[in-house]
């Protein structure tokens, strides 16, 4: 039986779930947060029950007590009194597993500590893995802390039943993550139905989502039921919501707050359709930018952005190149005749510093093409085309790169995994001088040898 611990001075309120949950944990209760931590010092508890409202330590920082003293995976879900959501949603992103209100289901809270024992063990899984390279069951990889930290958020979010707009440049991986809230999430026996938008004229759009009576319009000889109503119960995912008509953007706004829907040609008179559908959008574009221009309603901008998660692009998630060249490199080969295909040491350096104006689909795109055109089991930089050329500026091809004025990029332009690499190609530039690589790089030459100094090089 697991221990699950309850912290509430309310003790009536406890002793009450006590013998609800009594059957199927073992559990422990504290009416101040000092009792809770004494008890979690001696036991170990698999999920804790916290009130936010207590006596001696408050709520919100007892939870990051908790995840820093004792154990960061610890599922801890929220009891509260109030439906105060700016509360919650801060106590969710301290890294409270869930919340309930204190006139929750017996049945609700059960479920949710068994969703949060689960958690647990997913989390432990990938943390434990080997390497530092991270596989979810659906080949999402990724090694960076940037990603970490992401991956992590994806399984919080997956467990708030808020809709999700997720943020990223092209090929990042945002329909990849979609589908990984989705699988995470209490909806994953459900529907999940993506709806392209983009090539759809704005009627045909309408009633694609949200279906239409019969005669709505010319042609509409049957009812038809939108994507939304097929996905009922389940996520509804639209990969690229900027340019949609106004009309639309009020739909989806209307529908957001009110969760109900009206086919196309309903009569009002009837009322609405309700529905339990959560939204996941997307989008690549610079949402303030289409606001600015007119193109995207404020009040649907400010509804979409509720929770929202940024996916970082992959020149700024240098350790993850490797990783997933290599996973590609596995997963294409089987399909070109099962050789032991390798990269030279060049194709590695040289991905590490392309800068993947279209992310991970152009990585992956360009392995796939190398091995269809490649005579040699070994990849070299002949076999991407497309790489050689243009190189992330955070990588300096320091050797040709000097600025019109006949100066280098200042020091503090880089980032620190950079600049060990920045300070040793100054120095081989200035020929081991080290007034000159300091002048070169715009430091004076106390700086310079501070900073050898700091990052361990030696001439
Ligand atoms: N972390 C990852 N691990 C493995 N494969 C990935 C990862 N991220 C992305 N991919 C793969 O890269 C390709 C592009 O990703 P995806 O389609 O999710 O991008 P996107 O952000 O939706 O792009 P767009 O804005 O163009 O729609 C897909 O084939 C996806 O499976
Ligand atoms: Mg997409």
């Amino acid at each position: 039986m697991e221990n699950v611990l309850i912290i509430d001075d309310n003790i009536k309120f406890a002793e009450d779930l006590e013998l609800l949950l009594k059957s199927s944990y073992k559990i422990f209760r504290a009416d101040t947060s000092f009792k809770g931590l004494e008890i979690l010092k001696r036991n170990h508890i698999s999920v804790v029950l916290l009130d936010l409202q207590l006596p001696d330590i408050p709520g919100l920082d007892m939870l990051e007590k908790i995840h820093s003293d004792f154990d960061a995976l610890l599922p801890i879900i929220i009891i509260t009194e109030y439906d105060d959501i700016q509360y919650v949603v801060k106590a969710m992103r301290l890294g409270a597993f869930d919340f309930l209100s204190k006139d929750f289901h017996v049945d609700l809270m059960k479920e949710k500590i068994e969703q949060a024992l689960k958690q647990k063990n997913l989390k432990l899984r990938i943390d434990g893995l080997q390497n530092n390279v991270s596989f979810t069951d659906d080949s999402f990889i990724f090694a960076c802390e940037e990603m970490k930290k992401i991956n992590y958020e994806i399984s919080k979010i997956a467990n708030w039943d808020f809709d999700v707009l997720l943020l990223g440049e092209t090929g990042v991986g945002k329909d990849l993550i979609a589908s990984q809230i989705y699988q995470r999430s209490n909806r994953k026996d459900k529907p999940f139905v993506p709806v392209p938008l983009r090539s759809l004229s704005e009627s045909v759009l309408e009633s694609e989502l949200f279906g239409h009576e019969k005669g709505a319009f010319t042609g509409a000889d049957r009812m038809k039921i939108g994507k939304f109503e097929s996905a009922n119960k389940g996520i509804v995912y639209l990969p690229e919501i900027s340019n949609l008509p106004e009309n639309i953007q009020l739909k989806l706004l209307h529908f957001m707050q009110y969760k109900t829907i009206t086919r196309v040609g309903h009569d009002s008179r009837k009322g609405e359709l309700n529905l339990d559908v959560r939204l996941i959008m997307a989008t690549n574009e610079n949402l303030e930018e289409l606001v600015k221009s007119g193109r995207m309603r404020e009040d649907f901008y400010y509804r979409i952005l509720g929770v929202n998660l940024k996916i970082p692009p992959l020149r700024e998630r240098i350790e993850d190149v490797i990783p997933l060249s290599y996973y590609f490199l596995n997963k294409y080969s089987s399909q070109f005749g099962q050789m032991q295909y390798q990269f030279s040491d060049e194709v590695l350096t040289a991905f590490r510093e392309y800068e993947w104006k279209g992310n991970i689909r152009e990585l992956s795109n360009s392995i796939k093409n190398a091995l269809t055109y490649t005579n040699d089991n070994i990849l070299s930089l002949k076999d991407f085309p497309n790489i050689t050329g243009r190189k992330n500026s955070l990588h300096l091809g320091l050797e040709n790169l000097l600025y019109p004025d006949g100066n280098y990029p200042n020091f503090i332009d880089f980032e620190l995994s950079n600049r060990i690499f920045y300070i040793k190609t100054m120095l081989k530039k200035a020929e081991g001088k080290i007034s000159l690589a300091a002048k070169l790089s715009g430091l004076t030459p106390q700086g310079f040898r501070k900073i050898m100094k700091q990052l361990n090089i030696n001439q």
